[in-house]
C-alpha cells in the first residue's frame, strides 16, 4: 500500500481549513487548497485512514490525472492518456459522474460521454479486448471541469463520508454531520463543561460533539468502496480500524444536553445517539428554548435554530431569536455558537457576535455566530 498519488478531499465551502487541520492531525501535509477541496500527497494506507478518520470531508477521491480541456478532442485525449489500467482490471466497472464549471465545454452530460468513451477505448487498447463486461470491482470515476481544467478522480468512499451510519432517520431539517461536527471543532468547549443543543432536531451535534471528544474514529462502524479494490492490503485496513477502536478515550466523561419543542425529535436524537454508540453521553429532553435554563455557571450552547424558508417562517424565526437572545442572556458565563442563514441575526437577537464564520449547510449559505462566555483560551483546544 506505499506507492503515493494525489488525494483530493471534496468539502462544503467554508471547510478547507478545518480539513486540512484534521489530515494535518493523521500526519499528512496538505498541497492544494482551493474552494470545496484539498489536496495531499498519500498512499493506500493515507485512503484509508483519511476515510475513517476525517469528520469534516465529504469524500476521499485519488486523483488520477489534470489537464486543460476547451474541446471535446482535447478533453478525449486527456482522459485516454491517463493509464487506467493501473487501477482498473479487464472486467471492472468504471461509471462515470462529475460537473463543468464556468468552462467552454458546459454540458455534464456530453463531458461524462466523452470520458466513458475515452476510459473504454484505453481499456480495450490495453488489454486487447472490444466488449467491457463491467462486471468486476466499481471504480466510480469522478470529474470535474473548472475554469476549463478537467480533473479526473476515482472515488474511494462510497456513500459520503457526512453518512456515518448512525442517522438513517432525520427529521425535516437536518444538519449535515460534517457541518456539525465542524461547528464542535470550531468552538471552544471543554469536555469538562456542559454542552447543550436546545434545537437539536435529530441530534447531529451532540452526537457528533460525542464522538469527538471520545475521540471515536465517524467512519469505524461503516464500509468504502476502496475495501473492495484488489490494490488494498485487507489486513492492514482491520489493523487501522483496530487501532481507531484502540484510541477511543473510553475515560472521558461527558454532560451532553439535547433538548428540542418537538417529542418525536427527542425520539429520534436518543434513537440515532444509541446507534452511534454515544446515548449514554447524552441527556435528551422536550423543552421550548425560549424558557431553557442551566444549572452550571459555564458552558457552550452549540446550535442550529430553524432560519424559516417562507416569509412567514422568517418573521417566525426573527421573533424566536429575539426571545432566545433574552434567555442566553441570563446565561452569561456561557459560550454560544448559532448557525443560521437568517442575514438579519445578530440584530433580532440583540447582541453583535464575537466573531462570524461563514459555512455552507450543501448550498445553503450560512454564518456561524459565535459568541465567547469566558475569553476563550486556546490552551487544550482540540483542533
Ligand atoms: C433546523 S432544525 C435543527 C436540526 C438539527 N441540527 C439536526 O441536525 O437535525 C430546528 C429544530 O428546532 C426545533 N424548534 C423550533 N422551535 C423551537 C423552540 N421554541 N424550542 C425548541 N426547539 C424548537 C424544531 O423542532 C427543529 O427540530
Amino acid at each position: 500500500m506505499n506507492e503515493k498519488f494525489e488525494i483530493i478531499i471534496p468539502t462544503l465551502f467554508g471547510l478547507e481549513a478545518m480539513v486540512s487541520r484534521e489530515l494535518y492531525r493523521l500526519g499528512y501535509d496538505t498541497t492544494r487548497v482551493e474552494n470545496g477541496r484539498v489536496t495531499f500527497m498519500g498512499d493506500y494506507d493515507a485512503v484509508c485512514r483519511a476515510n475513517i478518520w476525517l469528520r469534516c470531508g465529504e469524500r476521499v477521491l485519488i486523483k488520477a490525472g489534470e489537464f486543460k480541456a476547451e474541446t471535446a478532442d482535447e478533453l478525449y485525449d486527456g482522459v485516454r492518456a491517463i493509464e487506467w489500467e493501473q487501477f482498473l482490471d479487464r472486467n471492472d466497472a468504471f461509471p462515470v459522474k462529475g460537473r463543468t464549471t464556468r468552462s467552454v465545454l458546459a454540458s455534464d452530460r456530453a463531458s461524462q460521454t466523452i470520458i466513458k468513451k475515452a476510459i473504454a477505448d484505453r481499456l480495450g487498447n490495453e488489454y486487447g479486448i472490444s466488449w467491457l463486461t463491467e462486471d468486476g470491482v466499481t471504480y466510480q470515476i469522478q470529474f470535474t471541469i473548472i475554469d476549463n481544467t478537467a480533473t479526473l478522480m476515482i472515488d474511494t468512499t462510497g456513500a459520503a463520508l457526512h453518512k456515518r451510519g448512525y442517522r438513517a432517520k432525520s427529521n425535516l431539517a437536518p444538519l449535515r454531520e460534517t457541518l456539525a461536527a465542524a461547528m464542535v471543532m470550531i468552538s471552544y468547549w471543554k469536555f469538562e463543561q456542559p454542552l447543550l443543543d436546545p434545537f437539536c432536531g435529530s441530534g447531529t451535534i451532540p452526537i457528533e460533539a460525542a464522538m469527538f471528544k471520545r475521540n471515536i474514529a465517524p467512519g469505524l462502524r461503516r464500509g468504502f468502496a476502496f475495501e473492495q479494490f484488489p490494490q488494498i492490503d485487507t489486513q492492514e485496513v482491520a489493523a487501522i480500524r483496530e487501532e481507531a477502536l484502540s484510541e477511543i478515550h473510553r475515560d472521558v466523561s461527558l454532560e451532553i444536553y439535547a433538548s428540542d419543542i418537538d417529542p418525536a425529535a427527542i425520539e429520534l436524537t436518543r434513537e440515532n445517539a444509541s446507534k452511534a454508540g454515544v446515548g449514554e453521553f447524552i441527556t435528551a429532553s422536550v423543552a421550548d428554548a425560549r424558557s431553557i435554563h442551566m444549572e452550571k455557571p459555564r458552558g457552550s450552547i452549540i446550535t442550529n435554530p430553524p432560519y424559516g424558508e417562507r416569509l412567514s417562517d422568517v418573521k417566525e424565526c426573527a421573533k424566536l431569536y429575539g426571545q432566545i437572545g433574552k434567555t442566553f442572556s441570563k446565561l452569561d458565563r456561557w459560550s454560544y455558537y448559532i448557525l443560521t442563514s437568517h442575514d438579519d441575526f445578530e440584530r433580532e437577537f440583540g447582541r453583535r457576535a464575537d466573531k462570524r464564520r461563514k459555512l455552507y449547510n450543501g448550498m445553503l449559505r450560512c454564518c456561524l455566530y459565535q459568541y465567547y462566555g469566558d475569553a476563550p483560551s486556546k490552551k487544550g483546544k482540540e483542533k
